[in-house]
């Protein structure tokens, strides 16, 4: 990990080029699939292609001769494993009973994978699976989730809160101004990170496994393979150095790491397994949402009722839900709010959180219904929301701890130039193309999760913080080298941050932005306490020039103990460790919330809410022949608490927006529900933005001081650029040509 690109001074709050970014971009930093190992077998995964009913006959003879294959492994013949005996589910699974493949012949969504052809090499194998001959009863399906049912699951997970209504949302709406009653559709998206999804197994022979997971989370993983096969803990090493993207689609462990693992079990070899992009739209994807808003409203646009509903499905294995309906009633200020969900059950295979799960559908759907009122009220968009601003979480009656959206509304508004806008539709032009002007509200969780850091300073001034959570692209191993380098006063080139190893001090999955909050505050309260020791080391070299000074009278910069009374006097590291006697100094130390914060949370009481805002304006051009839309400007001004690091917190932002970009005008997993199937699963046919898709974009960080949030002040930013992004843009769409778009993607078809 030395690269020596980053010579500025580090610490919270500089612009630290990625310390990865060599690794990144020279093809250096290994991916699942790159690890090389010896004596590797290949497996290619044969999917099914009905929706449900079961396997009769797997006609494999003709790829076991094929040259190169070494065994076809399925229902049929696999080994016998703990979680055929015993329920086993993943750290992050919603309640149910998990997919379990090759468990039986039977069939419970279309692209479940049914054999695993392993062969010499990968296209042995790839081959082989092409000569596998399939047989099924086909059973009937319902993909459709509006025909089906809708339920309230008695079981919901751990962290979803119900949403907490208040007053006469009915009878506030009947008596409104002006009313608002509309019903928006998000279609189901899929991940697509830049990595499939992948897992080398290395089977050692003596009981061990070293296994490279596409993953978010190395101990979820490693605890999954125990739970699943019955291994040893001490015998499973998982590890997901690097990982070319997630978004959540590494959250729960995939079913490529379970086939890779029962095949290097049965055949006692080392095993590949590595998903192609068509397999990619085989797992966990975000639901689809039917969200129905209802809004009344005075003449000055202020809300007098709220109502959200939205409906989801799920798979019939598991109950999967997000919390999409209460955005908006925790956004705004309301006497009047009901907000309801249900899911319903489909043959497909079960939802998963996707980037913001719950508030990147149920927020930018909110902000355009919100929009059609701003219309029906004459009230300026960005007007109407000042007017229902308010301070606290409205839905939970709490505060916040702190929340400086106003700060973004209007430093976004001035270097977008809102108010130059003009009011009606269909009023602004370029030369042949129409141009709209909207915007939009985000807002997101700031989690702060338990985790454990090991900091370990060498006497040559080298020093390593580890623990086992993950850098999904996001910026961990960047963030952690700042924290820890201002905390010892290092360059960034004398500290190495280690991640993505079982092995090392517990970390949660890399998710719900959480990461730079958790994971910093872990560095720093590891780093502290190498301080501690390094003074108390001091001490014992000759003469006590320190004369015994505690950690606080002390500075540490430049590798050195400086005392701040008398700064001629310090001492270096490397001299007081060997005064005491001691190669190295370590401390492993976990930042964690408060007893009474977790129990909190846990039952769903918080004091305080916590959650990062934005506001997004965007501009696009509409060409009013062709229906084409440019996203020409976004600007996208966040609140989110202390900035670590500008450059990587930008690059999430853009990240996020580009996504939405995506969401508003894109990405749209299609069904064919006559055969229960997701028919558009390649990138020709499942859009995401390209280059030529994305024209400017300005991030802007607001103030935000908060010393509640989390030790640090950071709230993360993994996932706010995404929420209410695709909002914005249909806004702006509705400006530029009066045409209401109320199902993303807003395509072509639906504008001319
Ligand atoms: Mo995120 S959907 O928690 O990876």
């Amino acid at each position: 990990m030395a690269t020596k690109l980053n010579d500025a001074p580090v610490g919270i709050g500089s612009s630290l080029s990625r310390v990865d970014g060599k690794l990144k971009v020279t093809g250096g930093a290994r991916y699942a699939a790159e690890h090389p190992v010896a004596d590797l077998l290949y497996g290619v995964v044969v999917s099914g292609a009905i929706a449900k009913g079961r396997v009769t006959k797997l006609h494999t003879e003709a790829a076991m001769a094929a040259p190169g294959v070494v065994e076809v492994v399925s229902h049929l013949n696999r080994p016998h494993i703990a979680w055929f005996d015993k329920a086993y589910q993943d750290q992050v699974a919603p309640p149910g009973s998990p997919f379990r493949a090759f468990y039986d012949a039977e069939i419970i969504y279309s692209g479940q994978p049914i054999a695993l052809v392993v062969g010499r090499t990968f296209e042995d194998a790839r081959h082989g699976a092409s000569l596998v001959q399939v047989e099924y009863e086909i059973d009937e399906h319902e993909t459709d989730f509006e025909r089906s049912p809708e339920f309230k699951p008695k079981k919901t997970r751990d962290t979803f809160v119900e949403p907490k209504n208040r007053g006469d949302e009915a009878g506030a709406y009947a008596k409104a101004e002006h009313k608002v009653d509309v019903s928006y559709y998000l279609p189901t998206e899929h991940h697509n990170p830049m990595e499939m999804h992948a897992t080398t197994v290395q089977w050692h022979g003596d009981g061990r496994i070293t296994v490279y997971d596409k993953t978010q989370g190395s101990q979820n993983v490693q605890a999954y393979l125990v739970g699943v096969f019955g291994f040893a803990k001490k015998n499973v090493r998982v590890l997901n150095p690097y990982v070319g993207g997630g978004f959540g689609s590494g959250l729960r462990p995939q079913y490529q790491v379970y086939l890779a693992t029962l095949a290097a079990k049965m055949l006692e070899r080392s095993v590949r397994v590595v998903l192609t992009r068509q397999q990619m739209f085989s797992f966990t994807h975000r639901s689809e949402c039917r969200h129905i808003i209802r809004l009344g409203a005075n003449d000055d646009g202020a809300l007098q009722s709220i109502y959200s509903k939205a409906v989801t499905p799920t798979s019939r294995f598991e109950n999967y839900m997000e919390p999409i309906a209460n955005w908006g009633g925790q956004a705004y200020r309301c006497d009047n709010a009901t907000m309801d969900w249900a899911l319903t059950a489909v043959d497909t295979y079960t939802p998963g959180d996707m980037r913001a799960p719950g508030a990147a559908t149920g927020m930018t759907l909110f902000e355009m219904a919100l929009d059609e009122m701003a219309y029906e009220t004459g009230v300026d968009p960005l007007a109407l929301r000042l007017t229902n601003y308010s301070d606290r979480d409205e839905m939970m009656d709490i505060p916040y701890t702190s929340k400086a959206l106003r700060e973004a509304y209007q430093e976004g508004a001035e270097a977008f130039g809102w108010s130059q806008r003009e009011a009606a539709p269909r009023s602004m032009r370029d030369g042949s193309e129409l141009v709209g002007w909207g915007m939009a509200t985000g807002i997101w969780d700031a989690m702060f999760q338990k985790t454990t850091v090991r900091a370990k300073l060498s006497a040559n001034g080298h020093l390593e913080v580890a623990t086992a959570g993950s850098d999904i692209g996001t910026g961990t191993y960047t963030v952690m080298t700042q924290v820890a380098a201002g905390a010892l006063g290092l360059p960034a080139d004398q500290v190495s941050a280690v991640l993505g190893d079982s092995d090392l001090p517990p970390s949660p999955i890399e998710g719900g932005s959480w990461t730079a909050a958790s994971t910093g505050a872990a560095v720093q309260i590891a780093c502290d306490a190498v301080r501690v020791k390094l003074a108390k080391a001091a001490a014992k070299v000759d003469g006590n020039p320190l004369g015994g000074a505690s950690v606080d009278d002390l500075r540490f910069e430049d590798g050195r103990m400086i005392l701040a009374a008398d700064p001629s006097k310090a001492v270096g590291y490397g001299e007081a460790m060997t005064a005491a006697g001691v190669s190295e100094i370590e401390a492993t130390e976990a930042a964690a919330p408060g007893p009474l914060e977790s129990i909190g949370e846990m039952l769903g009481v918080k004091k305080k809410a916590k959650n990062t805002h934005s506001a997004i304006y965007a501009e696009v051009k509409v060409d009013e022949e062709l229906g084409v839309v440019r996203v020409t400007r976004i600007v996208c001004a966040v609140a989110a608490g202390r900035i670590v690091n500008p450059k990587t917190a930008r690059s999430q932002i853009l990240g996020g927006v580009v996504m939405g970009i995506g969401m508003a005008l894109h990405e749209e997993t299609l069904a064919d529900h006559r055969i229960g199937r997701f028919m558009n699963h390649n990138f020709a046919e499942y859009h995401i933005p390209a280059h030529a898709d994305v024209l400017d974009i300005d991030v802007i960080f607001v103030d935000e001081p908060d010393s509640e949030v989390s030790p640090l002040g950071i709230k993360g930013l993994g996932e706010i650029g995404i929420v209410g992004t695709a909002a914005a843009i249909g806004n702006a769409i509705f400006h530029a040509t009066g045409k209401r778009v109320r199902s993303l993607p807003i395509t072509i078809d639906k504008l001319l």
